[in-house]
Formats: structure tokens, sequence, C-alpha cells
């Protein structure tokens, strides 16, 4: 059994009202009944989280790998919106955990405005997935299970 925590971050509670020229149509619910049924399929328990507030979401991760009580995520998949490219306190956060971080986008961080190209998520990441819509989270779920599942077989 892996446990992921999914991380949505600020503005994506509109997801399918918010500019659906650049993210589509696809809701938040769409996105996370899509995660839940892979999950069930494998063996994966989720959180999942949507916040517009910095600081909860800090919170959050901390909870990921020190929790109050019960047990401590095996990873985390995250969209942080627009934090993605300013948020050293976020990245900081998940950094600390130590835990396999995947990031995702909907849209194609590197073909849009300049200030979007920069991740300062990224270099703690495993990896980042961005460009394909509501597939990115998918793809980047898969990705974060393969990864912790090859850190469990070499440990
Ligand atoms: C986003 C890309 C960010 O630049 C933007 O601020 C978002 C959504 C995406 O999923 O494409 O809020 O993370």
């Amino acid at each position: 059994m892996k446990r992921i925590l999914v991380i949505h971050g600020p503005n994506l509670n509109l997801l399918g009202r918010r500019e659906p020229e650049i993210y589509g149509t696809v809701t938040l619910d769409d996105i996370d009944a899509m995660l839940s049924t892979y999950a069930d399929k494998h063996e994966i328990t989720l959180r999942l989280v949507q916040s517009n507030h910095e600081g909860v979401l800090i919170s959050e991760i901390h909870t990921a790998k020190w929790p109050v009580d019960g047990p401590k995520m095996d990873g985390i998949l995250i969209n942080p919106g627009a934090l993605t490219h300013y948020s050293i306190a976020l990245r900081d956060a998940l950094a600390a955990t130590q835990l396999p971080i995947v990031e995702v986008h909907l849209s194609n961080i590197h073909a849009r405005e300049q200030f979007r190209h920069k991740s300062v998520i990224a270099p703690i990441a495993v990896g980042q997935i961005c460009g394909f819509g509501s597939t990115s989270y998918l793809l980047g779920l898969q990705a974060l299970a393969a990864t912790i599942d090859n850190d469990r077989s070499n440990a």
C-alpha cells in the first residue's frame, strides 16, 4: 500500500470555469475522481487537498511527513499553481520532507509567458509533467507510484 498526498494550489478550485481555453473544461472534482479510480485499482491511498492559501498547503506538507496521528505519506503529487514560480516557502516545505515529489501542470508552462517558465519547485522534485491537461495528473500519479516502488526495492 502506498499513501500519496495530492495538492492542488491556488485557483485550481475554479477549474472548468477558469480560462477554459487554457485549462479545459474538466473540473477539480473530475480530476480527483480520475485519480481516485486509478488509486483504488493500484493499492494507493490518496489524501486530496486544494487550498488557495500558501500556509495551509505548507502545513499539509509538514503533516505528510510528521503526522499528528496516523501514518505518514510516501510521496507528494503537487500542482502548485502560480506558487510554482515564486514560492520558496513551498519549496522549502517540500524539500524538508525528503519525500519524493512530482510536480504537475495542466498547461505547458514552458510554452506560455516568460514568468511561467521558471519553477522553483522543479529542482527539488523527482520530475515535472506539464501540458497534457488533466492527463498530466494521471501521468504524475503513475510516475510517483513507480518512484515509490523503486525506492522500496532499492532500500
Ligand atoms: C498551472 C500553471 C501556472 O502557471 C498557473 O499559475 C496555474 C495553473 C497549470 O496547471 O497549468 O494556476 O499550474
